[in-house]
């Protein structure tokens, strides 16, 4: 049975040292519960830091590990005060959570921060690979494991790795402040499945593969090196059930009360978070601070209940945080207090289940306004808290779940007004109205809950899983080259057809790499047996071709398919191409260059091509249709096609094309053995033409109708070496 390997920075079972010893506190996260019925159908383990520093443990690493393995499913990995002090709280809270909530200002870029997190990722993985094999999965969770699933990956080739972000990935701008941004996303790229909470996060993600990497995404899919990296957004949910079913808990019901009566039938505005200063805590109490100037008649009658967990103290901004918030809090609380009111209750702690579902209860509106969050799941919890569908969540529209919430009120965290506004009309909406829109929230995180979220992650990997399984049976493995070597030897007349660009050397586009002295001796040795007719085509000139293979005596197909070279021959054109198109037609793509910076033009005998690989990505892809639409209608009638391949746009001859030169050559004998490689760039109906019986191995990419695949030309050249 294959592995189920959880990886988080933080495990879900945090050890505390107490007066009685250690203590092992089990935490309510969704991701734990979200995760449990997978739990059981694998033989699954959890890994990650158990939450203190190892120099206060050090006697009982022992003991926590075998109690964190037996009870819990749970492998410590233990992280020194140096290593949670520059990995934990150096890069991934003071570089990477600030880059990726746009709180550039706060980004520290220190060199050895980036140093320990690497460390540490390795660390993670050296652990990993103790448990792990190629058939198992492992799951990683979130910003401070960004290189880990490369690191996977080189450690256990075929493995699955899924990644989820819970966190924003900020656009493309912000990611490229960061020295080691290329690190960062090839690390992402050793995962099969790279997953956020929203399409925007994603759409982040694709850019920055696509201008980082060279790397384009295709309906979410990017073909990586040799294998297809999926990304997509899976908005995670909540345990709606638990929340919804706290509120019937007697000891809830019990702490329910009590708070009513402490409330004295003032209307209650609530706000619980981290203390972090992505949650825009000052700005909801500077617009509580407007609405009590603007509504002198709720004095005395209204409590804003703030509620900060302690969080990440360390760092110096959450330091600077709690300072201003009290200072804030005191001032409100000086300005509109009287003897017996304080406008605030300002609370430094962090609840337990049963208390917040309670708070949750008495509040009639719940605020919650960060600055920027990957999701906030506590604005979800409240709704399915409120059995009675009574509070009103005014959500800020820098959440994630701002995208599932919309029928609540939704504000612009930094437009105070806009805060004070909701505020104003939250507390005169009528029962009916709250019902009616909380009944339409609460049924979708009913229906999309953790469970939900985890199963389709799940299920995403798989089918990645399967894609790359699949791949691997077309691969052209040993038997089925001695399977194709038979068949050579037992044949008497056969025809091997060989792209050039791609299959002796790595295919460079507009510049040809000439043959290694092995590829020009294994070629010369097979070309002298008679039974052999081989073909090499390219887009290449005749004049190169000449050079590349001067004493190779065989067919040849140039200049993208313009010019054939029979065995003995000469050079012949091929007299359908006509060129005269080409004077008119060139001032386009001339102004097409001036208007896009890195774009360049190649003039070829019978094509032009405007290639837009260096211009900036959007700006090429726009241009492109730009230009494609132009083409269209200034060659309607003429015989001419364009092409769209890699970032080039190509106008040549219709009916130009090197494969289907190439493809003369069958119809000159009855082959009893076909063998075309190709790289597939052009032309995937190549391979339409072959007869039934041949063989096509494609190098590259794996996707198009090829029989067989390799990953490198080297394979095709030692698989020739073996015909001899
Ligand atoms: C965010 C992150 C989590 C993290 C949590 C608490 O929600 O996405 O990965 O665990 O904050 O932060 P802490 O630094 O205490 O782990």
């Amino acid at each position: 049975m294959p592995k189920l390997i959880i990886v988080s920075n933080r495990l879900p079972v945090k050890v505390k040292k107490g007066s009685k010893g250690l203590q092992y506190e089990q935490s309510s996260g969704g991701l734990a519960t979200g995760l449990k019925s997978f739990y059981k159908s694998y033989d699954s383990i959890w890994i990650g830091w158990p939450g203190l520093p190892v120099e206060e443990l050090e006697d009982s690493k022992k003991n926590i590990k075998e109690k964190l393995n037996d009870e819990f499913n749970c492998e410590p990995l233990f992280l020194t005060r140096y290593e949670i002090e520059n990995y934990y709280l150096g890069y991934s809270n003071k570089t990477i959570w600030p880059l990726c909530h746009y709180f550039t200002q706060f980004v520290n870029y220190d060199k050895k921060l980036w140093q320990v997190y690497k460390k540490v990722n390795q660390k993670f993985a050296n652990k990993i690979a103790e448990f792990a094999d190629e058939d198992d999965i492992v799951w990683v969770h979130d910003y401070h494991l960004m290189l880990l699933p490369k690191l996977i990956r080189e450690k256990i080739k075929n493995i699955s790795i899924g990644y989820f972000h819970h966190i924003p990935f900020p656009s493309y701008e912000i990611f490229r402040l960061l020295p080691s941004r290329i690190e960062l996303m090839e690390g992402l790229m050793g995962a099969n499945l790279v997953g956020f909470h929203t399409y925007d996060y994603m759409r982040h993600f694709q850019s920055s593969a696509q201008r980082l990497l060279g790397y384009e995404s295709q309906l979410g899919r990017i073909d990586y090196e040799d294998r297809t990296v999926k990304v997509d957004s899976f908005p995670m949910g909540i345990d709606f059930d638990k929340f919804s079913n706290a509120s019937k808990d007697s000891e809830v019901k019990n702490e329910i009360n009590i708070l009513k009566k402490k409330m004295m039938n003032q209307r209650v505005v609530l706000s619980i978070d981290r203390l972090d200063y992505t949650k825009g805590i000052l700005q909801r109490l500077k617009a509580y601070n407007i609405f009590l100037r603007n509504n002198p008649q709720c004095k005395e009658k209204i409590k804003f209940i703030v509620v900060t967990a302690p969080s990440r103290e360390e760092v110096e901004q959450y330091n600077q945080l709690k300072e201003r918030t009290e200072r804030l809090v005191s001032q409100i609380n000086g300005e509109h207090g009287v003897l017996g009111w304080m406008p605030i209750w300002y609370l430094h702690k962090t609840f337990n289940f049963k208390n917040l579902v309670a708070l949750y209860n008495i509040s009639d509106i719940y605020v919650v306004t960060p600055l920027r969050d990957g999701m906030n799941l506590m604005a979800k919890e409240y709704l399915a808290a409120r059995n009675d569908k009574k509070g009103v969540l005014i959500l800020s529209e820098m959440a994630g779940a701002y995208k599932e919430l919309g029928e609540t009120f939704i504000v612009n965290p930094n437009n105070i007004s806009s805060i004070v506004d909701s505020l104003e009309k939250a507390m005169d909406l009528s029962d009916d109205k709250k019902e009616e829109i909380n009944s339409i929230m609460r049924e979708r995180l009913k229906r999309y809950n953790v469970v939900r979220w985890a199963e389709d992650f799940f299920q995403k990997l798989n089918k990645m899983r399967e894609l790359e399984q699949k791949r691997e049976s077309n691969l052209l493995t040993e038997d089925i080259q001695n399977k194709i070597i038979n068949d050579y030897k037992k044949s008497q007349k056969r025809l091997i057809l060989i792209d050039y660009d791609g299959a002796f050397t790595p295919y460079c586009e507009g510049e040809i790499v000439e043959p290694s002295q092995d590829t020009i001796d294994t070629l010369e040795n097979l070309t002298q047996d008679e039974r052999n007719e081989f073909v090499i085509f390219s887009q290449a000139e005749r004049s190169e071709m000449d050079k590349c293979f001067r004493n190779l005596d065989t067919n040849f197909v140039a200049d993208q398919g313009a010019y054939l070279k029979r065995k003995n021959q000469d050079w012949e054109k091929l007299d359908m191409f006509d060129t005269e198109w080409k004077s008119d037609l060139l001032p386009v793509f001339e102004l097409f260059v001036d208007r896009t910076p890195g774009s360049t033009l190649i003039e070829k005998e019978f094509s032009i091509i405007w290639d837009y690989s260096d211009a900036s990505f959007d700006l090429g892809e726009l241009r492109a249709r730009e230009l494609i639409n132009e083409l269209m209608g200034v060659t309607g009638n003429m015989d001419l096609q364009i092409l769209e391949k890699e970032n080039r746009i190509e106008l040549r001859a219709s009916g130009l094309s090197k494969e289907h030169a190439a493809l003369r050559w069958l119809a000159n004998e009855k082959w009893d053995f076909v063998l075309a490689v190709s790289d597939g760039l052009a032309g995937k109906t190549f391979y339409d033409h072959l007869p039934e019986k041949s063989y096509s191995i494609k190098i590259g990419k794996p996707e198009t109708k090829s029989k067989y695949y390799v990953k490198s030309p080297e394979v095709i050249i030692d698989f020739l070496k073996k015909l001899i």
